[in-house]
């Protein structure tokens, strides 16, 4: 039997939170990801069968009952996880009332889940109603997408097309488009339920002058999407530094040559004018 953190769980953990600090959207402590196991996948080991702490949670996630998600830790910088993933992140068990977790590895100096964790768990039970696949969510500061939130409408519409425009990518990556919510003071359960109910419709939700909260199968595919909406971003803002007028742009007809040629369902009401 090997121990958890020579898993590929620990491993792609390390991987993807390294990778999102070196692109800047994880200052500090900024940021956090979860990732679910299964019961099968987490009893290969064999460190990860003890309760080591309980802590409370105060929302109830009893949807999640006895789900497994490897977390990281409130107030840990991503910088960090690659030298200490036992310290600064932990693999926690979901209670059967829904309002605690057991910790069962990690968290070895006595820390807890990310202060994201209520639109975590949240966005997380939305989302497993679309898809039984879905095992991560990630939330993240992609500096150009928090920066358009200072200078477009916060509206999901808006912001959609416009990343579509930035590049032919986007529509293939994101055809149903992004959610966008007012803004809301971070780290509360209130901010969590509106997370969460938005991603009913959409595997990216945006909070305005904050960051983004993105949903996947993998660790790959849902930093992929946040990288994609991130390069739209980008682009976006180098169009303004050049001046900001476009002369040509992808028109509605090319975003429908995509969809026929990588068979999008499309989110028609925000293709049209
Ligand atoms: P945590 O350190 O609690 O994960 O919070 C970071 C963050 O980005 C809050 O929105
Ligand atoms: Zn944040």
């Amino acid at each position: 039997m090997t121990k958890f953190i020579d898993s590929k769980y620990v491993k792609e953990m390390k991987q993807t939170t390294m990778n999102l600090y070196e692109h800047g959207w994880d200052e500090r402590n900024g940021g956090n990801v979860s990732l679910r196991l299964t019961k099968d996948e987490v009893e290969k080991f064999e460190d990860t069968n003890k309760t080591l702490r309980t802590v409370q949670i105060k929302f109830n996630a009893s949807e999640l009952a006895g789900k497994y998600y490897l977390v990281t830790g409130t107030g840990r910088y991503f910088k960090n996880m690659t030298e200490y993933p036992e310290r600064d992140m932990g693999l926690i068990k979901i209670n059967a009332e829904g309002n605690s977790v057991d910790i069962v590895w990690g968290f070895d100096d006595g820390g807890e889940p990310t202060s994201e964790f209520p639109a975590h768990l949240m966005s997380h039970i939305e989302r497993l109603k679309k898809d039984p696949e879905q095992r991560v969510i990630m939330h993240c500061h992609p500096t150009n997408l928090v920066a358009m939130t200072f200078t477009l409408p916060l509206s999901s519409k808006v912001l959609s097309r416009t990343l579509w425009q930035m590049h032919p990518e986007s529509i293939v990556v994101f055809p149903e488009g992004i959610g966008v919510i007012p803004y809301m003071c971070p780290g509360t359960t209130a901010i969590g339920e509106k997370t969460a109910e938005t991603m009913k419709d959409y595997h990216v939700v945006v909070w305005p002058h904050h960051g983004v909260f993105a949903a996947g199968d993998s660790l790959d595919e849902t930093f992929g999407l946040v990288e994609t909406i991130e390069k739209s971003a980008l682009v976006y803002t180098t169009i303004q530094a050049q001046g900001g007028k476009m002369l040509q742009t992808i028109t509605e007809k090319d975003f429908r040559d995509l969809a026929d040629r990588f068979g999008l369902e499309l989110n028609e009401e925000y293709l049209k004018d």
